[in-house]
């Protein structure tokens, strides 16, 4: 069963944002097997941002996610990480689709209001970064079995 990292951006918990964002994501099927909130520290934000050092964008995105506090979750189910990506919408919220997170509930690329693990691999990194082993639940629920044949 695949896991992925969630985050609702502090732009999310200004805007009491968190629970619409927990909802879709919990009303889909997917299970939540870890959840905080956190102030993200200049090193964590470098470190899950660091395929775009360099980019133009680069300090603004840094300052933005180390600004408030943020929710972190896990989330887990079949295909969880592009289920995660789907239920998003693309990144920019002016092309987003309706329905999405980001094209029902955003307007701007840096105000995007949540992330997403983009990969499986890139999942497991994120996972590690943001939550100990101890923060991981593994329990059953007995609703799977109308979720999944
Ligand atoms: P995220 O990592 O935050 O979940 O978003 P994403 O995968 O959809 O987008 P990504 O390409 O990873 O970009 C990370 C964040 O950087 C900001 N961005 N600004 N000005 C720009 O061209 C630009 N491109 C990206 C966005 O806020 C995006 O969420
Ligand atoms: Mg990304």
């Amino acid at each position: 069963m695949q896991r992925t990292l969630v985050l609702v951006k502090p732009d999310g918990v200004q805007r009491g944002l968190v629970g619409e964002i927990l909802r879709r994501l919990e009303q889909r099927g997917l299970k939540l097997v870890g959840l905080k909130m956190m102030q993200i520290s200049n090193e964590v934000a470098a470190r899950h941002y660091a395929e775009h050092q360099g980019k133009p964008f680069y300090d603004g995105l840094l300052a933005f996610i180390t600004s408030g506090p943020v929710v972190a979750m896990i989330w887990e189910g079949r295909e969880a990480v592009s289920v995660v990506r789907s239920l998003m919408g693309t990144t920019d919220p002016l092309k987003a689709a309706p329905g999405t997170i980001r094209g029902d509930l955003a307007l701007d690329l840096g105000m995007n209001l949540i992330h997403g693990s983009d990969s499986p691999a890139r999942a497991e990194t994120e996972i590690v970064l943001f939550f100990s082993h101890g923060e991981l639940h593994d329990y059953d629920r007995t609703i799977d079995r109308w979720i999944r044949e």
